[in-house]
């Protein structure tokens, strides 16, 4: 039942005092590199004698938990803080469910440290509704190490190189490309596949800005097309497995890649796995210089559970350098602020916050559209539609092209796609 409950077991500080304030969570973390995740959190929260508690719904794509943490709100129970991404804090804040951060935020400076982009999301009309608490990003590849060496190829650098190597992969018999079975995984490849043939201006006309001219002409069905030939990577049992089972495939060498947000370096480095060895971290070809990110932050409802300073201290403690630095190191991501000392991160971690430093400055670092953090919901969902569609084989890629253009045309007139 994805509706379920549970403590994360790696725990070390004390118990706090049974009268201690509550800090009471609500996250969708189940893999089991989130599931440390959530323990890094608990265990800054334990050590400041407050309690924790969270409330677990399942779901990546965050549709379902979403559901849920409505379901909550509207039984007039909210957590006091809940775990959310992208547009839907903004969806939040327009029906005037959020506090406001603003006091914490100005303290500790959010609005110099925490890259651009995120803070479009972080704000909504000028006030701080949310804290962001790491900065992934999902224009990546995670190849195996040692299948990748059998393979005598370089790692590839451009679309011709990624598909020379999925071929060979193809050809050693193993899966080229390990894949989940969710939409939002499905979409989280087109946006790698959309921002290399498009480029970065291309992305943020067509997807951040909707505007429906970026989609003219034969881009949109190139992007497609190359969606096609990596469907031709994929093993038969992608349409049944999770995001995660996909990532165990890479890490045991039955598959050779995957492309995924940084969470996958998160999992990988809780089996001990070490980047370089074990495993090559690189850009999708041809966004080099793109950050594509999806940043978790921290949403609080004004009438939840829990007072004022209890609120604030949490807040304040998410944002710290330190958990930000800890929390990373098990969720895979850069932080959500500029400054963090890289020392302490791994290779991956450390060409993660580069990249992302360099895109702030250079306004490349842009929302995911799979994960929400592009454009508003509907938006997205219509965008799901028309790459589930593509990548099971129902359309074609002219087909696609069309769909992707009328919902983005659609969106832009303010229609519900
Ligand atoms: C995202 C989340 C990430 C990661 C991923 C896979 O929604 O923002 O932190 O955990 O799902 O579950």
């Amino acid at each position: 039942m994805w509706l379920a409950a549970y403590l994360s077991p790696c725990v070390a500080a004390p118990a706090a005092d049974a009268s201690a304030p509550v800090v009471e969570i609500a996250s969708w973390w189940v893999s089991e590199g989130e599931v440390a995740s959530l323990g890094v959190m608990r265990k800054y929260i334990e050590a400041q004698g407050l309690r924790w508690r969270q409330r677990i719904a399942a779901g990546s794509g965050t549709s379902r938990y979403g559901d849920v943490l409505k379901g909550w709100v509207a039984q007039g129970r909210p957590p006091m803080a809940a775990q959310v991404i992208g547009y839907d804090i903004h969806a939040w804040a327009r029906q005037g469910k959020l506090a406001i951060l603003d006091d914490v935020a100005r303290e500790q400076e959010w609005d110099e440290v925490v890259p651009y982009g995120i803070q479009h999301l972080s704000k909504y009309q000028g006030h701080w509704v949310a804290a962001p608490i790491n900065a992934h990003s999902t224009n990546w590849l995670w190849i195996n190490r040692a299948q990748f060496a059998r393979l005598g190829l370089a790692l590839p650098d451009t679309w011709e190189d990624l598909v020379a190597l999925l071929d060979r992969a193809r050809a050693a018999g193993i899966i080229p490309l390990a894949m989940g079975r969710e939409p939002w995984e499905h979409t989280l490849l087109f946006e790698s596949v959309a921002a290399g043939a498009g480029g970065a201006e291309f992305y943020r006309r067509a997807f951040l800005e909707l505007d429906p001219a970026a989609l003219d002409g034969p881009l949109p069905e190139k992007i497609f097309a190359r969606m096609s030939v990596l469907r031709g990577y994929l093993d038969a049992g992608f349409s049944r497995r999770t995001w995660d089972e996909a990532t165990t495939l890479v890490r045991q060498g039955q598959a050779l890649m995957q492309v995924q947000g940084s969470w996958v370096s998160g999992e990988f480095r809780l089996h001990g796995l070490v980047p370089g060895q074990d495993y090559e971290c690189q850009r999708f070809p041809d966004t080099q210089g793109l950050f594509l990110f999806n940043s978790d932050q921290y949403m609080f409802f004004k009438d939840g559970p829990g007072d004022d300073r209890t609120r604030a201290a949490f807040a304040r403690t998410l944002m710290r350098i330190d958990l930000q630095t800890d929390l990373n190191l098990a969720t895979g991501a850069a932080p959500a602020r500029v400054d963090v000392p890289r020392e302490r991160f791994d290779l991956c971690g450390r060409r993660a916050i580069s990249d992302m430093r360099n895109a702030n400055m250079r306004r490349t670092l842009m929302g995911s559209i799979a994960m929400g953090n592009a454009n508003p919901g509907p938006v997205k969902q219509a965008i799901y539609d028309v790459v589930n569609d593509h990548l099971m084989g129902r359309i074609g890629d002219a087909e696609a092209a069309r769909r992707l253009r009328r919902a983005i045309a659609a969106a832009h007139d303010g229609k519900n796609p």
